[in-house]
Formats: C-alpha cells, structure tokens, sequence
C-alpha cells in the first residue's frame, strides 16, 4: 500500500483561510488519485490530508509493487505542478510497504467504512512520515519485488520506526522506469536450442532478405523478455539494427505505447531524447519522403512534438479506426525504410496486454517480414495469449516459429543460483522449490533466508493473485480449496470440500493453473498452491482444513489429522495420536515419531498426555534412540500424577529404556515400583510385561 500526504500541511493549514485549504486538499486528492486508478491501484481512504491507496487488492495484477512505485513518481511529478494559495509550490511524502492485509468494511453499526488492517498499513505511514519533502521511501519487501534494472534507490540503512517492533531496511527512491527490459544482469543460462534457431533465421534474413516471426510463449517468469533482449545482442552482432517495445499493463503514460515506442525506436530515438532531436528526426523523415507529407500531424504526435491547433483538429477529426490504421502505417513504413541500411529486429514484449492498436501493428510487422528482412520477435504468457483469438488466425499466411518455452534444466537452474551467489543446501532448496522457472529462483535466492519458513517471496505472491482475480468467483474459490488439499488431490476430494459435487476443473485447467496427473490433479507449480494458500485469511483455511478432514476421516488417517490439526481443531491430538499408532503398526516409525510429538505438542489433558508420551518412548526405543526414549518416559511418568496405572505402564517404559541402555540398577528400581502398583490394582497385562523385562 502506499501512503501520501502533503508536507507541510500543518504549516499551510494554519497560514490559510479553511476554504482555501480545502479546495487545495480537493485539487490535490483528484490529481493523486487519479494516477492511483491510472496505474491499476484503488483509493482506499483520505485520512486527513493523506491519501491510502492499495496496489493488488481488490484487483492484483502481479507488478503490483512496480505499479505503486511508478504511481508514486507520477504522484510527485503532478503534484509539483499545483501551488498553495500563495503561489508557493507543494510536495507529498511518500511510503510505501508491502505485506498481507485485511481488507473489509470495519467499524460498528452506526459508521462503516472499508478500511485494510496489518502491520504493513503501520510500517507505510510511518515510511510516509519519516520521508523529506517529494520523497518515496519503500520498505524491504518492495525494494525486493522490484527488479532492479529499473530501479534506482538509495539505501537509508536500518530505520527504528514507532510502532514497528525491529529496525527495518529502507530505500529512498531516486528514478524508475517501468519500460527498461528487466532482469538482463545476470549471466544468460540455457536455451541453446532457442539460440540456434534464432542463428538460422538471423542467416536467411541476411541472405536472402526475408525475414520471420518468433513467437515465444510461456508461464510468467519463464524468461520470456530476457531470451529475447538475448536473441536482440546476437542479432545485434550480426549487424542487425533493432527497435524494441514493451506492451505495458498500466498506466497508459504519454510516450510509452507500443506504436510509439516502435516509431522511436527505428529512429534511433529514446524516450529521454530532447524536443529538439524529436523535431530534426521528424523533419529529415518528412524530407526523405519515407512518410508522406499528409501524416506530419501524426508523426509528430507519435513523437510526443507539442502540436499546432491545425494539426490537433485534424488529428481529433479522424475517425478512431483510421487514426489508428495510419499510426500503424507511419510506424511501418519507417522500420520498412530502416532495412534499407540493415537487417531489423523488431522486439514487442508482453503482447498478452496488447490493445488493439498494437495488435494491429504487430500483424503489420509480421507481413512485412515476408518481403522485407524483418526479423520479428513476439513474447506472450499463455494466459490473455491473442494467438488463438481471430487476430491469430489473421497471420495464418505468415509462417511463424513458435517457441514454447519450458523449465530451464536442474544444472542450468543450479547455475543460475550459483550466480546470483548462493551455493550449499540452499541451493539445492532453491532449484527444487522453482522447478525451473527462473524468475522463481531469483526470488527464492533473495528470500532465501526465509526458504526454511516456507514462505512465499512477495513478487510470486503478487503474481498468483494475479492469476487469481483473472478466475470467476467459483474457480477461485475451488483453487483455494484445492491449495488446501496440497500439491496434488483427487476431484473427488475437491468437490466434497466444495460441497459441490457437479464442480469441474475445466478453467483451471485451461489456464494451466493445474494439470492432470494419472489419476489425480495438481497444482502446475508448487509455489502456485504456496501463494494460492497464502492468499486466503486464517479463519477461511481452517474451515476448509476441517471439511478435507471429514473427507479424509475413513480413508487416511494421517491426511485426516494433519487436516484436523491445521484447521486448529481440539479433537487434533487425538487424531494425531491414532494416526501415530496406525504409522507405528504399519512399521513406518519415522513418521510415527513425527505424528506422536505432534500429538503432545497438542494434547492438554494429563493422562492423555502421558498415554502419548509413552508411545513416543516405544517408538524411539524402536528406533534406537535410548536416551530419548528415557526421556520421553520420564515426561510421561511426570504427566501420570495421580493415575496409578498409567505411571505403573511409563515406568514399565522407562525400565526397558534403561535396559537397553545398560543401566540395569535403575531399570531394576522403576520395575519394583511399578510390580508393586500392578500387584495393588490387579493389571495382569502389566505385570506379565513386568515378569518378562526381569
Ligand atoms: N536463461 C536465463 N538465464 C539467466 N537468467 C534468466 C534466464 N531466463 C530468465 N532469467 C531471469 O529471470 C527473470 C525472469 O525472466 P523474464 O523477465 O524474462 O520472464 P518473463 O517470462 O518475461 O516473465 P513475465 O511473464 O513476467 O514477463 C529475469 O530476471 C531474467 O533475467
Ligand atoms: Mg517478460
């Protein structure tokens, strides 16, 4: 969420006329909350002269952190341009934090409102306070979700901030820019059977002058935008000029639409070149008659060149469609022109976002490939892919090369680990927790003090809910009860847990959130059902532990008492202790041992307790593990009190466990009180196992 508020609004307040302050705090709440609807947050409250907005909730899209930063920098550009009453400029404060948060309406009968409750809320308004005028201060966990090629910031070290428990890292940010290819500093692993591809049509293009389409497709972080900036260097080495654009999601920013970027680019323009460099290319363009002389208007809008009244009215006077077909031909025409000079590469990234517009200039490029060596790479994640739509079956003449890009290899993962400088154990917890997805394993090695907890790195998270918000209100609801059933479940299972019996999978699967597994499903990807799981309130995940516990009560009684466990349930001992015997019979001690220290880590009655202490005695002894075994008879004689027959059973324990550890005096000792106790009550079974120890 992020936090803005004016600085030194206590000052203005108190030097101006409330009404004036209030029509400044009116101006100010438009232009700051506009930017958050434009880049995909949502307002969540005005708190006095502050503004709460969230970013991923209710809607997330999986950049959620890279949003909130670059609606803050807009925020501050914006709000640069409003004076206070006495013509002086104004500046916010701004902090942003990252973290999970209840959001609901709150309150009491008479005053509701929506509000988001967690200690994130807390940590981003104090970021807010602690900031300087026109600041953005960011916590740790968006400073990790961002990728760092974008992103320039200055650490402001360990900060002790009042109501945060522990100093916590923070970062000023100085400059972000959303439309920089992210993740290109590592060093490139794998995909050398992309890369030799890429080789062959990169030589047909030279030779013969015609070019060709890749198309490459695949899950978020597959890697999708970094083979491609590599195939742009090899392509570069082989004397290729190239124009790149990336499809942005949010925020349509002046400047930063595809078709602009593109026309930019085939002029050797970037989005920082002067006005004045704007208006030569224009020009030399017009002159050397590669764009005729009736689309000026339009070439100088592409170029972002401030416009007469004549040309805007011309501009405005066109209908959206031809506006948009002779965008597109003005871009065309001047990559076509480009290949005068060279071969072209043109890259378009992420056109699973693509507007109309860009589709259309898209499948442009992609017919000019065939007569002109044009080599056109495409990227898309599979979910919103427009290849199947009828724009996709527009390019059924055009051959394209499809690459479907899978996991990268246990070695490459492992090398790209190494990499980024992790080795050892958690390494390999890494590379086994991605399962192949690079971007995974980036964040995993940055989160990787946090791999022993389990939890899931932020910028995954925000990219599961992503995923999630894109389901309609069913399908979300059976993924959640899925995650609960773990990694792999039956649809038997899921439809008892929805109370649903006629559910199918078919979204889920269609959107490769889960895949078919012999008989059973399973979640694509192990930290898909981590995130899912994550995403849901405690109260919500019990109430589905405890359905899949009933589901599982006659069919597995280790599934049923991890369930009943997780859901907080008090009848979770007792199931934890039946399920430990069953593992025990069933000679699986191991598991056994695990499911009985369970047990009494959650039993509160006495004799139960020592009941269970007993069994963990048995099942050590079984193990080998004498000392332990004494111990844990000793707790059980301990938690006996006042029951005569359970002591006498611990001691009978606690006498074999000394036994085998060749302590027979002691062993004799706890045999004689316990023969004594056997005797008294008449425990026959008791004094048999007695007379055989001795
Ligand atoms: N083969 C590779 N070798 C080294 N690093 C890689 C490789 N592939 C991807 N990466 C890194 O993994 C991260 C994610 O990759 P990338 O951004 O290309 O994924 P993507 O498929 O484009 O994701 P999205 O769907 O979100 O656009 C990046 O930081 C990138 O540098
Ligand atoms: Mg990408």
């Amino acid at each position: 969420m992020l936090f803005a508020d004016l600085a030194g609004y206590t000052n203005l307040s108190a030097r101006h006329d409330p009404e004036q302050v209030h029509l400044l705090l009116e101006q100010l709440f438009e232009t700051v909350d506009d930017i958050t609807v434009a880049y995909g947050g949502s307002v969540n409250q005005h708190p006095g002269d502050a503004v709460l907005a969230l970013f991923g909730a209710p809607v997330a899209h999986g950049d959620d952190a890279e949003r909130a930063v670059a609606a803050a920098l807009a925020m501050h550009e914006a709000v640069r341009q409003l004076r206070a009453p006495d013509g002086s400029p104004l500046a916010l404060h701004i902090g942003i934090a990252s973290g999970v948060v209840v959001a609901a309406s709150t309150g009491s009968r008479e005053h509701r409102i929506y509000t988001v409750t967690g200690p994130s809320v807390n940590l981003a308004s104090r970021l807010m306070e602690i900031g300087t005028a026109g600041e953005t201060l960011i916590c740790e966990a968006v400073f990790k979700a961002l990728r760092k090629e974008r992103l320039r910031a200055a650490s402001r070290g360990q900060v002790a901030l009042r109501g945060v428990p522990e100093p916590v890292s923070v970062w000023s940010v100085e400059a972000f820019d959303g439309t920089l290819p992210a993740g290109t500093s590592g060093t490139f692993v794998g995909r050398d059977v992309e890369r030799a591809q890429f080789a062959r049509i990169v030589a047909v293009a030279r030779e013969r002058r015609t070019g060709g389409v890749i198309y490459v497709r695949g899950d978020p972080g597959m890697g999708k935008s970094r083979l491609a900036y590599e195939l742009a260097q090899q392509a570069d080495q082989a004397g290729f000029t190239w124009a790149a654009a990336k499809v942005l999601d949010f925020g349509i920013r002046r400047g930063h639409d595809a078709t602009q970027q593109l026309v930019r680019g085939s002029l050797g323009l970037t989005a920082a070149s002067e006005e004045e460099r704007r208006r030569d290319a224009a020009q030399e363009t017009i002159a050397s008659g590669h764009v005729p002389d009736e689309h000026t208007a339009l070439l100088s809008q592409l170029l972002d060149i401030p416009l007469s009244m004549e040309q805007r009215r011309a501009i405005d006077a066109m209908e959206d469609a031809t506006r948009r077909a002779r965008r597109v031909a003005v871009m065309t025409a001047l990559v076509e022109a480009t290949t005068a000079a060279a071969p072209v590469l043109v890259v378009v990234d992420d056109i699973h976002w693509a507007d109309r517009e860009t589709l259309d200039a898209v499948a442009a490029l992609a017919r000019l490939t065939m007569t002109r060596p044009v080599v056109l790479i495409l990227t898309s994640r599979i979910d919103g892919d427009p290849m199947p739509s009828d724009w996709g079956a527009s390019l059924h003449s055009i051959g394209i090369m499809a690459l479907e890009l899978g996991p990268l290899m246990a070695a490459e993962s492992l090398q790209l680990v190494t990499n980024l400088g992790l080795i050892g154990p958690l390494a390999d917890e890494c590379v086994k927790r991605a399962a192949g997805n690079p971007l995974f394993l980036e964040q995993l090695v940055h989160y990787a003090d946090d791999l022993q907890k389990k939890a899931v790195p932020p910028s995954i998270q925000s990219l599961v809910l992503a995923r999630l918000d894109q389901l309609g209100p069913d399908d979300r609801v059976a993924l959640q009860a899925a995650s609960v059933l773990g990694q792999c479940f039956s649809l038997a299972a899921l439809r008892y847990v929805l109370k649903n019996g006629d559910y199918g999978c078919e979204p889920l699967l269609r959107r490769h959130l889960i895949r078919h597994d012999g008989e059973q499903l399973m979640f694509d990807h192990a930290l898909i059902r981590d995130g899912v799981y994550a995403s849901m309130l405690r109260s919500r995940c019990q109430e589905l532990h405890k359905r899949a516990a009933a589901w599982f009560a006659d069919i597995d009684a280790v599934l049923h008492a991890e369930h009943l466990d997780r859901a907080g349930d008090a009848s979770a001992a007792h199931a934890l202790d039946a399920a430990a015997r069953a593992e025990f019979m069933s000679y699986r001690a191991e598991s056994a041992l695990d499911l009985a220290r369970r047990a009494l880590s959650r039993a509160t009655g006495a004799a139960e307790r020592c009941e269970i202490a007993c069994l963990e005695g048995e099942i050590l002894s079984e193990l080998g593990y004498f000392e332990e075994a004494r111990v844990a008879y000793e707790t059980a004689c301990s938690e006996a009190a006042g029951d005569e027959a359970a002591r006498c059973r611990a001691r009978i324990g606690l006498a074999g466990a000394l036994r085998l550890a060749d302590r027979l005096d002691e062993a004799h000792a706890q045999l004689d009180a316990a023969e004594e106790a056997a005797e008294g009550l008449g425990l026959v079974a008791e004094l048999s196992r007695l007379h055989f120890l001795r």
